[in-house]
């Protein structure tokens, strides 16, 4: 009988200790590593097999036995371990990764549209309603278009209530009203009747105040053809400030003077802070002025190409920034071009 084999004790050794150091492992990484120490081609097992024909006889059969034992015992706790592995694996992601659904979400930082296009989309569509067109006309103006051609001659006293910017280059001005525009309409359009509107920035070298900036919207509206009276421009102004503001609101047409036009007049609506009554938005009258207006002066329609024998028209002013004032109790012009997010996120 001979000695039993070294190998059989060097399986038992190898067994338990593989099951001891699998029982700690966590990640995959190390399980690869393991699986190739004690179940791969050098490990104890795999040589006790090969070993099976330099044994003595009597024992080949269970040295094949044991190290069969081993190497299945082996397999079966490393799938055991694998699927503790994989398990595991997965709970930390699902918890790495977890979204809180609870947290309040940061919110978008909208933009909106400005106080200014509001009123001036409302204005086009109430003239769109009576057949008006809206047309666009340059910012920086000549003084001919801006001043001659609408009756103002150099050196009239009138030009006072339009002073503005000049360049180096004589005779180039920011316009400081939306009124050339009707000089250019009309060359573009005589002899056709005309229903249109010229909205549009103008600027003004002016004292900056509350009520005036020295840059500001107007809109022009401007109505030529045969038989147009003052007529139909209070009804056409009445209709506008009755749709813009409410249906029963009262308007007034106060005599002025526009050198482009004649007869000229104001626009008042009742101040509907106190219904007439006088407060001090209204300043104790009653009455809040909104738009110039008058019958377009024949020198005006000639310098535009109409015969003012046969054409005559009307012609309006207003300034949009005062209409949002009163719409929304508005105390302050300059606001609207201080770019103050604080203001311009109220609309
Ligand atoms: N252009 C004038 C202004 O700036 C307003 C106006 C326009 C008056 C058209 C009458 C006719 O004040």
């Amino acid at each position: 009988m001979s000695e039993k084999p070294i190998i059989l004790a060097e399986l038992e050794i190898a067994q338990q200790k593989a099951l001891a150091l699998l029982a700690e492992i966590q990640d995959e990484e190390p399980l690869q590593a393991w699986k190739r120490e004690y179940l791969g081609k050098s490990s104890t097992v795999m040589s006790a097999f090969s070993s099976i024909g330099q044994q003595s006889k009597e024992f080949r059969p269970l040295v094949g036995q044991v190290a069969n034992q081993v190497k299945q015992a082996l397999e079966a706790a490393l799938e055991e371990r694998a699927r503790i592995v994989t398990e595991a694996a997965l709970t930390r992601k699902i918890t790495d990764e977890r979204v809180d659904v609870t947290l309040p979400g940061r919110q978008p930082i909208t933009g909106g549209l400005h106080p200014q296009t509001l009123v001036l989309r409302r204005i086009f569509s109430i003239f769109a309603e009576m057949g008006f067109q809206v047309y666009r006309s340059r910012d920086v103006e000549s003084d001919e278009h801006n001043f001659e051609l609408l009756n103002i001659p150099a050196h009239h006293p009138a030009r006072d209530m339009w002073d503005t910017f000049h360049i180096d280059q004589p005779g180039v001005v920011l316009r400081t009203h939306t009124s050339p525009g009707q000089i250019r309409v009309m060359r573009e359009q005589a002899p056709n009747p005309i229903r249109a509107i010229l909205p549009g920035m103008c600027y003004r070298y002016e004292q900056i105040s509350s009520r005036s900036e020295i840059q500001f919207n107007q809109v022009e509206v401007l109505a030529v053809g045969k038989n147009i009276t003052f007529g139909d421009m209070k009804g056409t102004l009445n209709g506008f400030v009755r749709r813009l503001f409410n249906a029963d609101v009262r308007t007034r047409l106060r005599p002025s003077y526009f050198p482009f036009t004649e007869p000229s007049a104001e626009m008042d609506v009742e101040c509907f802070v106190c219904a007439g009554k006088g407060c001090s938005v209204c300043k104790g009258s009653g009455w809040l002025e909104i738009m110039g207006c008058g019958i377009v002066h024949p020198a005006v329609l000639k310098n535009g190409g109409y015969d003012p024998e046969v054409y005559s028209g009307f012609a309006a002013g207003m300034g949009p920034e005062r209409i949002s004032m009163l719409l929304h109790k508005i105390e302050d012009i300059r606001y609207f071009w201080g770019n103050d997010a604080r203001f311009l996120e109220q609309f």
